[in-house]
C-alpha cells in the first residue's frame, strides 16, 4: 500500500456536511477522548429514543462492559414509531428483485408489516429472551423478520443465505433457537437458491425447533412439516397491524452474529440494543454525511454485519431511504448496479472491494451506459481497497466527484471506528484514515507498548465503545481469551496496522488464521475441519492466497488416506465437498495433494511456510523448527511445476 495523492473534501461537499472540516472532527474527537460520559450521554439522548433514562452512561469491567445502564428502549421503536409523525409516508425500502419485480415500501408499511409478524410471534408465545434464526433471501420480509424479533426482545442471528445446511444447523444448535424464519428460495444469477430445502436438512438435526416460518418468494416446490413449518401469509392472517414496542433494556441482546474465529467453531458474536443502536445511528451523519433527502444503498447482504448495521438498523434508525437489491451485480448483465443507480437516483453507495475490482474488470463501458450523476459519496467496507480499485471507483463511478469512505471494522465493532469524515478529512487511497470519536485506536508492539509511526504493529482499541460485541454466546471464556487476553483488558483486532505521520491507519491483514475471501471472513480451521471430515483425506492445511479479484483465496494442502490417489477428480470432489459443508463463498480455489505436511516438533503445521509457498513461491525465514525440510522444498517446487 503507497501513499499516492491526497484528495481534500472539495469545498461544495463541506459546505452541506454534517461535520464540514478538519476542527470540527478534532473537537468532537477532544470531547469524546476527554468526557466520555457526557459525549455519549449526549449522543445518545440526541440520536436514539429513551423510554427510560440510564442512570450511568457505562460501566467498564474488563473485558465486559455496559451501556446505558438502565435505559429502556427499543430498536423496532427506533426504526419505526418514532418516525411516523415526520416520515409515515417516506419511503423506508426500494426493493428489487433480481428478475426485476419491484416494491416501495414507507415508513408507515414497513411498520404494519413489522406490526403484524410482532403480533404473530406474541400469539404463538414468542417473547423477550427467545431465540430465533432467520434464513432468507434478501428481500424486504426479512428486514420485517428481524425488526418484528426486535420489537419484542426475540434475540435473532441471521444466517447468511449462501451457508450450508451444515452451517445452519450448528448455528441454531449453538443459539438454542425454538423458532426459524425462511423462505422457499431467493433468485441468484436466475437459479433459484432453495432454501427450504437446506433448512429442512439443517432441521432434522435440531428437534428443538418448534416453529418453522416460510416465506414464499420462488413459489418453488417445497416440503412443509406438519405441525412444525407454516406458510408466512398463513401464520400472520388476521394479526392486528398494530402492536407495541416492548421497553427493552439497553442491554438487552439484540443479534447474534456467527463469524469465523481461529478454531473451527465459529463464535457468536452478541450485539445488545442501546449502545449499538446509538453508535450506528451516530455513524449513518459523521460516516455517510446521511441527509433527509439522500437515496443510501447499501449492497451488503442482511446476512453479514454490514447489512445489519448499515442496511437495516443504522440506516431506518437514522430515517433514510434505502435501496435493497436481491441479486447478483453481473445479472442479467454486468451493468445491473448502475442500472439501479440510475433509476433510485442513488446518493450514497457502498460496497466491498471485491465488487469493486470484479467490476472494474469488466471495462467502463458498462458504467458509461447510465446516468450515474445523482452519487455523492461512495464508500468501501470488508477489506482493505487496493490504490487502483480506489482510482477506478473515484473516477469512473464517482466522476471525481465523490469522496469515498474506506469504513474499517468488524462483526465485533458492530459500527464503522476508523473511517473519514468526508466533509473533513483529506483522503488517501487505500488508508482507511482516521478514527470515530472516541474510538480510541493505537497501533501497538507484543506488550502493548505503542510503536513508533510508521512502524507495523497490533491494531488495538483501548477503550471500550458503545456498539462494542459484549460476549460470545454461551462462551465468556473464549471472549476473554480472544479478544482481551493479548494485552491484557485491551481489545485486541486481530488485525496488523502502521499509522503514518498524519494519524493516518493503514490497514495491513490478519495476524491470526482468518482468512478474508470476497470481504468475507473464513477461518483456516474451518475449511480444515471441512476437509478432514472427508473419507479420503488425512490431514488439512489451509492458507489464503493472494487472489486478484477476491483480494484473498482458498488454498489447501492436503495428505489422503491410504488407498485413495490424487487427482483431478478428487480435487474436484473436495472442492465440492468444502461448498457442501460451509457455503458456496467457501469453496477452495485450489486443492494441492502433497506427501506431509510441514510441521513443527511440536507437531503444528507451520502455515507461515504455506503462506510464503502460496505467496512468493519461495520460503525464506526461521526454518530452524521445521521437522523435515525436504517437505517444504518439496511443495515449493511442486507449485513450480504446476
Ligand atoms: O481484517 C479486517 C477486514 O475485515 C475484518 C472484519 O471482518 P468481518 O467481521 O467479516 O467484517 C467485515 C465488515 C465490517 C477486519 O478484521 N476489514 C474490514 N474492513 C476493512 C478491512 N480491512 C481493511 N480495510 C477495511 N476497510
Amino acid at each position: 500500500m503507497q501513499e499516492l495523492s491526497l484528495y481534500p473534501p472539495s469545498p461544495e461537499f463541506s459546505a452541506r456536511a454534517h461535520v464540514p472540516d478538519l476542527d470540527a472532527y478534532q473537537a468532537l474527537r477532544r470531547r469524546a477522548a476527554e468526557h466520555p460520559e457526557e459525549f455519549w450521554a449526549e449522543m445518545a439522548e440526541k440520536e436514539v429514543h429513551w423510554f427510560e433514562k440510564w442512570h450511568h452512561v457505562f460501566e467498564w469491567h474488563p473485558p465486559f462492559v455496559k451501556w446505558f445502564v438502565g435505559a429502556k428502549t427499543n430498536a423496532s421503536y427506533n426504526c419505526l414509531d418514532r418516525h411516523m409523525a415526520r416520515r409515515g409516508a417516506k419511503p423506508a425500502i426500494l426493493f428489487e428483485g433480481e428478475p426485476g419485480d419491484r416494491r416501495v415500501l414507507t415508513y408507515a408499511e414497513l411498520h404494519q408489516h413489522v406490526c403484524r409478524f410482532a403480533n404473530a410471534l406474541k400469539a404463538r408465545g414468542y417473547r423477550a429472551g427467545d431465540r430465533a434464526i432467520i434464513y432468507m433471501p434478501m428481500v424486504p420480509e426479512s428486514v420485517v423478520a428481524m425488526l418484528a424479533c426486535a420489537r419484542l426482545g426475540i434475540t435473532h442471528s441471521v444466517v447468511f443465505g449462501g451457508f450450508s445446511a451444515e452451517a445452519l444447523k450448528a448455528r441454531i444448535q449453538d443459539l438454542d433457537a425454538h423458532l426459524v424464519i425462511t423462505a422457499d428460495g431467493g433468485w441468484r444469477r436466475g437459479r433459484e437458491v432453495r432454501l427450504k430445502d437446506a433448512a429442512d436438512e439443517a432441521l432434522a438435526g435440531c428437534p428443538g425447533v418448534r416453529d418453522v416460518i416460510v416465506l414464499r418468494r420462488t413459489g418453488g416446490q417445497v416440503r412443509m412439516q406438519e405441525g412444525r413449518d407454516q406458510w408466512w401469509h398463513d401464520f400472520e392472517a388476521g394479526a392486528a397491524p398494530d402492536c407495541p414496542a416492548e421497553p427493552l433494556d439497553a442491554e438487552h441482546p439484540l443479534f447474534v452474529l456467527y463469524t469465523s474465529g481461529t478454531t473451527g467453531k465459529p463464535k457468536g458474536i452478541l450485539h445488545t440494543t442501546g449502545g449499538y443502536l446509538t453508535y450506528v445511528t451516530c455513524t449513518m451523519k459523521w460516516v455517510f454525511d446521511l441527509k433527509e433527502d439522500d437515496i443510501y444503498w447499501c449492497t451488503a447482504d442482511i446476512g453479514w454485519v454490514t447489512g445489519h448495521s448499515y442496511l437495516v438498523y443504522g440506516p431506518l434508525s437514522a430515517g433514510a431511504t434505502c435501496v435493497m437489491y436481491e441479486g447478483a451485480p453481473d445479472y442479467p448483465a454486468w451493468d445491473r448496479w448502475w442500472e439501479i443507480v440510475a433509476r433510485y437516483r442513488v446518493t450514497i453507495f457502498y460496497t466491498s472491494p471485491t465488487a469493486i475490482r470484479a467490476l472494474l474488470k469488466q471495462g467502463d463501458a458498462w458504467p458509461a451506459k447510465h446516468d450515474l450523476s445523482s452519487l455523492r459519496l461512495l464508500g468501501s467496507v470488508g477489506e482493505p481497497i487496493n490504490p487502483a480499485a480506489w482510482e477506478w471507483y473515484h473516477r469512473v463511478i464517482g466522476h471525481g466527484r465523490c469522496p469515498i469512505v474506506d469504513t474499517w471494522w468488524q462483526t465485533e465493532t458492530g459500527g464503522i471506528l476508523i473511517a473519514p469524515m468526508p466533509g473533513a478529512v483529506p483522503l488517501k487511497p487505500g488508508s482507511a484514515t482516521l478514527p470515530m470519536p472516541g474510538i480510541e485506536a493505537e497501533v501497538v508492539d507484543f506488550h502493548g507498548n505503542p510503536v513508533p509511526d510508521g512502524t507495523e504493529g497490533f491494531l488495538v482499541i483501548r477503550r471500550p465503545w458503545p456498539s462494542m460485541l459484549r460476549t460470545i454466546w454461551g462462551d465468556p471464556q473464549r471472549y476473554e481469551q480472544q479478544y482481551f487476553s493479548r494485552i491484557p483488558g485491551i481489545y485486541f483486532t486481530g488485525d496488523a496496522a502502521r499509522r503514518d505521520a498524519d494519524g493516518y491507519f493503514w490497514i495491513l491483514g490478519r495476524v491470526d488464521d482468518v482468512m478474508n475471501v470476497s470481504g468475507h471472513r473464513l477461518s483456516t480451521m474451518e475449511v480444515e475441519s471441512a476437509l478432514v471430515r472427508h473419507p479420503a483425506v488425512a490431514e488439512a492445511a489451509v492458507v489464503g492466497k493472494p487472489h486478484e479479484i477476491t483480494g484473498q483465496a482458498v488454498c489447501c494442502f492436503v495428505t489422503l488416506k491410504q488407498g485413495y490417489e490424487p487427482g483431478d477428480g478428487l480435487a474436484k470432489e473436495l472442492r465440492q465437498w468444502v461448498a457442501h459443508e460451509i457455503g458456496a463463498f467457501a469453496r477452495p480455489e485450489e486443492i494441492r495433494f502433497t506427501e506431509a505436511l510441514p510441521k513443527t516438533r511440536s507437531g503444528k503445521i507451520m502455515r507461515r511456510l504455506l503462506r510464503e509457498i502460496v505467496t512468493s513461491h519461495t520460503v525464506t525465514g526461521d526454518v530452524t523448527t521445521l521437522e523435515d525440510m525436504g517437505v517444504i522444498t518439496r511443495l515449493a517446487s511442486q507449485h513450480d511445476e504446476d
